[in-house]
């Protein structure tokens, strides 16, 4: 099946009316039917379908077994994002493994296609929830006790889609069964351009982390308190926008960007409380990174204090720069000849995973390069030869 059909017949599925795109955050009713459509998907290819411990969907072409060829990638989406980051390498896993078959493959050993929950972090704030839990890089006390924005915690959540969260954690198991991770995904900056092939193999993935601003004034009634008077923390806030642009702006290769602020309580005729303002920060070095995020935070200190406000910094999570496996991208490099080899700015279950086991990325077009965002676009035929260059890259490996 082409990964256009698949993609099609999610096309419906968690449309946001009001931001535009899609908006499917992890165990949401969205992101639960696209596990569902997975499922079906791979039921009806013959796959043997079983979820781990940590939510992650496994779908074996052959018997479970260590050492495993691994191919997949999310189903979770940012508020308002697009129709392809994620769910373009969940469908090209499954339309790769139909050219296998088309071809008359009989795999030596088993391929796995996979999805893993959360990796945007969109709803408990860290990225890659489903593969950090796995490889052991997020304690799961920390993880069962994350909340969402309806102060519900992951444990409660996770135990209502069924899993056990008192088993969520380091699985062992479930990572010695993956010789090899291949990750295809849209490509989110404008890396391959409009002319050339379509499908590149990843190198870096940059080094990024995410940060959560506390500040707090006093809250109070927006017409009888004079200005002399306030403790603003939406001053606070915007003063910390501006000077994570400016200090961004002047470290080479640094992105820092802030997306997200909550004033507390949030109404129109009064001063807020309590602002939370969430941050971004990337860069190559994470000695860097770590400084940019140090000077942001005396800024906001220094902003705080000008208002008679306090700010707090809280770490929500931090992955450093990743190089994916060299002896993988060679082999995957010589699988699809003429194809460029490209960095992203962008995190990945796939460069948690390189922590323990070969990881690789392909990135599929994406021109102008947009992303989460509704406008996020793959031309059609682009989407078709990236599927196969992952059908060929896996035939390789076998
Ligand atoms: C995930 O897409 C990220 O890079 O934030
Ligand atoms: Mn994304
Ligand atoms: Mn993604």
């Amino acid at each position: 099946m082409s990964v256009t059909s698949l993609l099609g017949e999610i096309a419906d599925t968690g449309r946001d009316p009001v931001r535009g795109g899609y908006t499917r955050p992890v165990f949401s009713a969205a992101e639960t039917d696209l596990r569902e459509w997975f499922r079906a998907a791979a039921h009806a290819r013959d796959l043997d379908v079983e979820t781990d411990r940590n939510g992650v969907i496994w779908a074996w072409w052959g018997a479970p077994h260590d050492g495993a060829l691994v191919t997949g990638s999310h189903l979770d989406s940012v508020p308002g994002g697009g129709a392809f980051d994620g769910p373009l390498g969940v469908a090209s896993a499954l339309a790769a493994i139909d050219h296998l078959r088309d071809r008359g493959l009989q795999p030596a050993r088993s391929i796995a296609a996979v999805v893993f929950p959360e990796e945007e972090g969109s709803r408990f704030g860290v990225a890659c929830l489903g593969s950090r839990l796995m490889t052991g890089a997020l304690d799961p006390d920390r993880a069962r006790a994350l909340v969402d924005a309806d102060g519900r915690t992951f444990a409660e959540v996770a135990r209502d889609h069924g899993i056990d969260p008192a088993h969520i954690g380091a699985d062992p198991a479930a990572v010695a069964r993956i010789g090899q991770f291949v990750e295809l995904h849209v490509e989110q900056g404008r890396g391959l351009g409009h002319c050339g092939p379509p499908v590149a193999v990843g190198d870096a993935v940059l080094g990024h982390g995410r940060w959560r601003f506390l500040l707090t004034g006093q809250g109070n009634h927006a017409g009888t308190t004079l200005m002399d008077d306030r403790r603003d923390p939406m001053i606070v806030a915007a003063k910390v926008v501006l000077a994570v642009r400016q200090l961004a702006a002047s470290v080479p290769h640094a992105r820092a960007t802030v997306g997200r602020i909550l004033p507390v309580p949030g109404g129109t005729n009064v001063i807020a409380s309590r602002v939370e303002v969430w941050l971004d920060v990337r860069h190559p070095d994470d000695l860097v990174t770590a400084d940019l995020v140090a000077r942001i935070a005396s800024a906001a200190e220094t902003a705080a204090a000008e208002e008679g406000c306090e700010s707090m910094l809280i770490e929500e999570s931090l992955s450093p720069t990743v190089h994916l496996n060299p002896g993988l991208r060679a082999q995957m490099a010589l699988a699809l000849p003429g194809g460029r080899v490209l960095d992203t700015g962008a995190g990945h279950d796939a460069a948690v995973l390189s922590a323990v086991v070969p990881s690789g990325m392909l990135f599929t077009r994406n021109a102008e390069g947009i992303s989460h965002s509704p406008e996020e676009h793959v031309e059609d035929s682009d989407a078709e030869a990236g599927a196969r260059a992952l059908a060929d890259v896996l035939e390789a490996l076998l």
